[in-house]
């Protein structure tokens, strides 16, 4: 293929289901020209509590292989679960540049005053140790409190935004952060900036809550480079779900302009 049919082809995003819609904010923020692909398995969602390793991967292989079989010029993968198992295992034989999210290190050792960095992230996510130990490698004097939060996801994805429980939720979640006396707290799950607010308002502007979704759009920006990234043409997003898709429409007027999106169902290749 050309390069400027390549650099005209979307960009890929996937999640396992509407948290990757908060990395899409910023990837149409920064990257206006751009047309991108978004996949959400709600269906299966979600990935991080019980599911294992190996089927989280057989997961992932099947929305990459059916957006590689659309035709993508960059993979984004909008969840930090996914991210875990590293951008090399999500290659399937495609040759095109994979992002995973963001760490956000050096935001978080330039936010923090006191070192104490809390970490609120899925089961999965935080069994994996890699947020604790690239923040220790960059700054073995910082302290990390790790909090697996199970009921989130079910809870943003069940849209329980003003329920008793979320409140409860975030509450006992937020304990472990009070205990430690964290003052930052990294959103290492693509879904919690839907309640991001909610959190802020429980901690009382005791800590600075820091998403790692700007970060992981500046990664994109620089593995397109400049011989890939569009600089004119209007951008588009077309955002598919496999199952839900009024849901998803539901949860992206939180975070997009749905002028600039379309929405639709799809059935992910088999394996
Ligand atoms: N949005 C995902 C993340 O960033 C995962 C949620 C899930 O499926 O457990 O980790």
């Amino acid at each position: 293929m050309k390069e400027n049919d390549v650099k005209n082809l979307p960009i890929g995003v996937i999640d396992s289901g509407v948290g990757g819609l908060s990395v899409l904010k910023w990837l149409q923020e920064k990257m206006p020209h751009e047309k991108f692909v978004y996949i959400g398995d709600t269906a299966r969602c979600p990935y991080g509590n019980a599911h294992t390793e190996d089927e989280i991967y057989g997961f992932s292989a099947q929305m990459v292989m059916t957006l590689g079989k659309k035709g993508i010029k960059a993979l984004v993968v909008a969840c930090n679960t996914i991210s875990m198992l590293g951008k090399d295992s999500m290659r399937f034989g495609y040759d095109f540049p994979i992002i995973t999210m963001s760490k956000g290190v050096n935001l978080l050792l330039s936010t923090s005053k006191n070192k104490q960095i809390g970490i609120f992230a899925t089961p999965f996510t935080i069994s994996k140790e890699l947020h604790r130990k690239e923040i220790l490698e960059a700054d073995p004097e910082a302290k990390v409190t790790t909090v697996a939060c199970p009921d989130f996801v079910p809870l943003i994805e069940g849209e329980k935004f003003d329920s008793l429980k979320l409140r409860v939720t975030i509450g006992k979640y937020c304990q472990e952060l009070r205990k430690n006396n964290c003052d930052t707290l990294l959103l290492a799950c693509t879904h919690y900036p839907f309640i991001r607010k909610e959190i802020e308002r429980e901690m009382q502007g005791a800590l600075t809550v820091v998403d790692p979704a700007e970060q992981t759009a500046m990664d994109v920006i620089e593995a397109l480079g400049k011989d890939l990234l569009k600089d004119t043409g209007e951008g588009k997003s077309i955002i598919c779900g496999t199952s839900n898709v009024s849901k998803i429409r539901r949860l992206a007027e939180k975070m997009l302009d749905l002028k600039k999106c379309e929405f639709m169902e799809i059935k992910l290749v088999d394996l």
